[in-house]
């Protein structure tokens, strides 16, 4: 920014002696400094500090608000001391006197090296501004996230706690539905059975021996769905995990012989033969639990073998523990329908179409296991079958 030619080939000539090969423009008012300023990337800005139309502080203004950052070095033929810390207050880099010129080109090296180190350190900045902003970013989208899976936790939460009340009722249900069969059901058929025990005796005292086995399988059927009703309670105990066990020092064989005369019909007693070779201590066991564990082997075999055949009920001692046998000749199960024997409603096809519900074997399974006892069956087609458990010695 210079008025003055001559002042202007002054300053260019002192370039030139300080080394600089110079591409210049000299302007002298604002619309010309704003198109020289777009005209090309200049390495610095020299300015007159009084011209007629302009003024250096003018200038200066000018170049800030085009948004470059140009050293600016104002030389001029009189500045005073207040002027000069006006302009250097304003942004201006350095102020030289038009006598001092030869300060003009260390100045100029002097702003060019500082030039670069404010670019450098603007871009650092930049870079800085650049990186908060990303991890900024980053933290909101970790912050919406978090948000999400929060909610997303709370939601699962809040269904676990449905289905946890939802189990709550339904097992509430359960024990109730257990109480309603234990006492509404299986009271009347006791008294029905012990009618029918009175009736078939006075029958039979009478000599009216046919009605007196018409009564006979009357008691059988009302017996038969007691043990079906006993399964099923006790099937809903042993999953609802309140089964209470009560054990005590038991003689296991007297427990089988008395089975064995209360079992099923006159008929099925009389195939029942209770072996015991040896005397075997008592075992520590719930007496009824093992009862419904017996009586359901005994009723399998009675029911799954031919009416002429015997059921054979063996105890016998095996180290520390009992085993009890049940061995029939009826026709076995074949080997497929082994593995699930034990398990709950399972049925095998053997051939008969004998009522049941698939319930014994899976009882006396839980039972047995409850007693730390181990149940299996040795059975082959044709040949007839053994279930075997151990129960612990007293
Ligand atoms: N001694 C046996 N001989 C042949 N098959 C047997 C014998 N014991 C059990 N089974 C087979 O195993 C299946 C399961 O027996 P389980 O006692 O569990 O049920 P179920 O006798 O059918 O019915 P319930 O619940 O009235 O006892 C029977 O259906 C039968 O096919
Ligand atoms: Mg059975």
């Amino acid at each position: 920014m210079e008025d003055s030619e001559t002042d202007a080939a002054l300053l260019l000539l002192e370039l030139r002696r300080g080394g600089y090969d110079t591409i210049f423009e000299r302007v002298a008012t604002p619309e010309a400094m704003d198109v020289a300023l777009g005209n090309r990337a200049w390495d610095i800005v020299i300015s007159d500090y009084v011209m007629p139309q302009f003024g250096g502080l003018a200038a200066l203004k000018l170049m800030q608000e085009s948004g470059l950052d140009l050293p600016f070095i104002i030389v001029s033929g009189k500045i005073g001391e207040d002027t000069a810390v006006e302009a250097m207050k304003a942004g201006a880099h350095d102020y030289i006197l038009k006598g001092t010129l030869s300060r003009l080109v260390p100045a100029i090296q002097r702003e060019l090296r500082e030039a670069v180190i404010r670019r450098e350190r603007k871009a650092a900045d930049e870079e800085l501004q650049k990186a908060h902003a990303e991890l900024r970013k980053a933290h909101t989208e970790l912050e919406i996230r978090v948000e999400e899976r929060t909610a997303e936790l709370a939601r699962a939460n809040k269904e676990l706690q449905a289905e946890i009340a939802e189990r709550k009722r339904a097992e509430q249900l359960r024990e109730e539905y257990v109480a309603l069969i234990s006492h509404d059901l299986r009271n009347p058929l006791t008294s029905l059975i012990g009618y029918t025990q009175l009736l078939n005796r006075l029958l039979d005292r009478k000599g009216l021996a046919a009605e007196a086995a018409t009564a006979e399988s009357m008691l059988t059927s009302a017996s038969r769905m007691k043990s079906m009703i006993e399964d099923l309670v006790e099937s809903a105990h042993l999953e609802s995990g309140t089964l209470e066990m009560h054990r005590e020092p038991t003689d296991v064989r007297q427990l089988i012989s008395d089975i064995a005369v209360r079992v099923g019909s006159i008929e099925d007693r009389a195939r029942i033969r209770v072996e015991c070779p040896d005397c075997v201590p008592h075992v520590a066991v719930d007496p009824e639990r093992i009862e419904r564990v017996v009586v359901n082997l005994v009723t399998n075999a009675l029911k799954y073998s031919p009416p002429d055949r015997p059921v054979v009920t063996r105890v016998a001692r095996s180290g520390n523990e009992a085993l009890v046998s049940i061995i029939d000749q009826g026709r076995g199960i074949s080997a497929e329908h082994l593995p699930f024997l034990f398990q709950r409603f399972y049925r095998a096809q053997t051939g008969t179409t004998t009522d049941g519900l698939g319930l014994g074997l899976y009882i006396a399974r839980m039972l047995v296991e409850a007693h730390a006892g181990r149940i299996w069956v040795e059975s082959e087609l044709g040949k007839g079958s053994a279930f075997h458990i151990t129960l612990p010695l007293a």
